[in-house]
């Protein structure tokens, strides 16, 4: 059998509504605040008001009284709110409330409470309040915050674009109008809103009362170095909202958990001795499958723009007329940096920061400028550096660097798997084979590796 509820949730409209609010400290100013902003009529009653009161009531945004609370000025009142310090007064508010059949909330007392105030997540319009029955607050304001940071800010955005358009979709859409209004909410015209762009949100609107079938689109999306917690709201949104997505061998497993369950999933990951799907295939797979109207998600590790190839494939979807988004990620220097204790920057040994790639050439060579590379006051970043590990750290020592100059590698960085080995450039390569590390890896050199003596924190599963 279902609980019963201790309270029905409902909105009431207050707009010129008579409100009683008896007491005037700091909590029945947190109240006025709240019948404030629904545009109820309030009448205070106090003897004394904190500032917050006498300023709206200065303001004219309500009325006061300076006089004891008596049962007569209940009479048509449309709610009552008793927040005074006086447990016996709020008692005897209370029972002329309920005598006069008026709803009561008295505060902190739901006993006598006849409705009690949620905890509200504000996306005005959109309102979401959030009750425990008054059983446990505490739990009811952590459920709001964690709602505060699914909901983004823009959603009010949103939903009054909405509303601005409601009548108008309501008398043109043959269908019926949540059909229209489901596929706006899940597509480009929602993204466009939530972004304050209306003109192409209400563009995207038309579009789909006139078509129906809603155009494709791409999101280029970078999901981070491993660890889901590392992923921004906005790509976790289109993640959900995708038909089709196109992941490389970097993503995640426990990423790809979040991606919408019904999507088609088409793995174009690229090892480093297994080219199966070229760039060229990549970039005219998300063209056909937006051109066949479906929401593409390109999810990328990292960020798609560092070492990720985003530009090449936003070039061709520009190319072919396709729409797209990109949403940057945390990218694996960040990441694993961070996660290793090893800051990038650092005011007394590393004024610069470079990320470098140490993919070598077909002929096994690497191409590098290494005399800006070997320089003390600088840290370099290498990604796909673990093949060529050994080049990379003999050309910077031939370049100027010291045998002992501090060096590290992080393996799976973020993830619970990460390991992290410093040491120098003169004895990483041979640490690396020893410890049998495989990939992916970060090589991080510079003097900042030794503050991860003093900084690590994070710890994966395999001993960090
Ligand atoms: C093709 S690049 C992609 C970089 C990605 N776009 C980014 O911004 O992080 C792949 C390289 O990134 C590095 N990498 C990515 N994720 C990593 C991780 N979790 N741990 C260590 N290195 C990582 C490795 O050097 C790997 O070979």
């Amino acid at each position: 059998m279902t609980s019963e509820w201790p309270y029905f949730p409902l909105f009431l409209r207050l707009r010129d509504e008579p409100v009683l609010l008896v007491g005037a400290g700091d909590v029945a100013a947190r109240k006025l605040r709240l019948l404030r902003r629904a545009g109820a009529r309030v009448q205070i009653v106090a003897r004394e008001l904190n500032d917050e009161v006498r300023a709206a009531v200065d303001d004219n945004a309500a009325t006061h009284l300076a006089a004891e609370f008596s049962s007569d000025l209940v009479d048509r009142q449309r709610l009552i709110v008793a927040a005074t310090d006086d447990a016996v007064l709020n008692a005897r508010i209370a029972a002329a409330a309920h005598t006069a059949n008026i709803p009561v909330n008295v505060v902190d007392d739901a006993e006598r409470s006849s409705f009690i105030v949620p905890a509200i997540v504000d996306r005005s319009p959109m309102l979401v309040a959030i009750s425990s029955g008054a059983a446990a607050p505490v739990l009811a304001r952590r459920v709001r915050e964690r709602i505060e940071a699914m909901l983004p800010a823009a959603y009010g955005r949103l939903a009054a674009f909405m509303h601005r358009l409601r009548e108008q979709v309501k008398a043109q859409a043959g269908v019926s109008p949540r059909a229209i209004w489901e596929r706006f909410i899940d597509g480009p015209g929602a993204e466009a809103a939530l972004r304050g762009d209306d003109a192409a949100a209400a563009q995207a609107l038309a579009g789909l009362l006139v078509n129906g079938p809603q155009r494709g689109e791409v999101y280029l999306v970078g999901a981070g170095p491993g660890d889901p917690d590392l992923l921004t709201f906005r790509a976790l949104r289109l993640m959900q909202q995708c038909d089709v997505v196109l992941y490389d061998r970097l993503v995640s497993p426990a990423i790809m958990e979040l991606v919408r369950r019904d999507a088609e999933r088409l793995y174009v990951g690229k090892a480093r001795s297994d080219h199966a799907v070229p760039q060229d295939e990549i970039n005219q797979e998300l063209v056909r499958h937006a051109q066949a109207g479906k929401r593409v998600l390109r999810l990328k590790g990292g960020d798609p723009f560092i070492f990720g190839r985003g530009g090449e494939e936003i070039e061709t979807l520009m190319a072919h007329g396709v729409r797209f988004q990109v949403v940057p990620g945390v990218t694996a220097a960040s990441g694993c940096a961070a996660y290793a204790g090893i800051p990038l920057t650092h005011r007394d040994y590393a004024q610069a920061c470079v990320f470098v790639t140490g993919h070598a050439r077909k002929d096994g060579q690497l191409e590098l400028h290494w005399d800006q590379l070997a320089r003390r006051g600088q840290t370099v970043v290498f990604y796909m550096g673990l093949q060529t590990l050994p080049q990379i750290c003999t050309a910077l020592i031939e370049h100027g660097l010291p045998r002992d100059w501090p060096a590290a590698v992080i393996e799976d960085g973020t993830s619970v798997r990460q390991r992290v080995l410093g040491a120098t450039l003169d004895d990483l390569p041979q640490r690396v084979i020893e410890a049998n590390i495989k990939g992916p890896t970060l090589l991080i050199v510079g003097e900042v590796v030794k503050l991860r003596d003093k900084l690590a924190w994070f710890e994966g599963a395999a001993g960090g």
